[in-house]
């Protein structure tokens, strides 16, 4: 009896953790990685531009033409499919910090990245004729990552 009930204990465990690798919400993890991905490769051109226009970096007029180059063009990519229904922090909690919001007022979301798009492609225009066309344009391109950070990004 005892070694039944033990049987029928650990095919209950395994019916949970098999219900649980069906139910669990891993659709969405191609597209939370393709998007933090994008977002990685934003900080890291932005960061040159930025060390450059704080005077940490030397100013290099190839290297801060290509970051801003890199910018208008990640920017500019149509990464849709990377933000399908349903894959906000709400629904898949620890897994992103896309707030559902960036979908409930879409609109809004798509207008900041218009914003970015304008932004970065004034900085790119600028960026490689001295390191004063990085500061005179690089503050709008700050405020859009920002605006929507604020917006729809979870602060943790
Ligand atoms: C249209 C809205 C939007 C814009 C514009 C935007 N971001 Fe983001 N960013 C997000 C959201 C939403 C997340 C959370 C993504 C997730 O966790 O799935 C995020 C996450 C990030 C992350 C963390 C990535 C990770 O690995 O978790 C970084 C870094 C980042 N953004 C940098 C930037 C920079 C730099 C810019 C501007 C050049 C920018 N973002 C513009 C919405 C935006």
């Amino acid at each position: 009896m005892r070694n039944k009930l033990g049987l029928i204990c650990a095919a209950a465990i395994a019916l949970a953790a098999s219900s649980g690798t069906v139910f669990a919400n891993d659709t969405f993890d191609g597209a939370i990685k393709a998007r933090k991905s994008l977002m990685t490769l934003y900080a890291f051109n932005l960061g040159q531009l930025g060390a450059m226009a704080k005077g940490e970096a030397d100013y290099n007029a190839e290297q801060a033409k290509t970051a801003a180059d890199n910018l208008k063009v990640l920017a500019s990519m149509n990464l849709g499919a990377a933000w399908p229904q349903g894959s906000d922090s709400t629904a898949n909690p620890g897994k992103t910090r896309a707030k559902v919001e960036a979908w409930t007022k879409y609109p809004e979301s798509a207008k900041i990245h218009g914003e970015l798009i304008e932004a970065t492609t004034k900085l790119a225009a600028a960026a490689g004729s001295g390191v004063d066309g990085i500061r005179a344009n690089i503050g709008p391109v700050g405020a859009s990552c920002s605006a929507c950070h604020k917006a729809f990004r979870e602060t943790n």
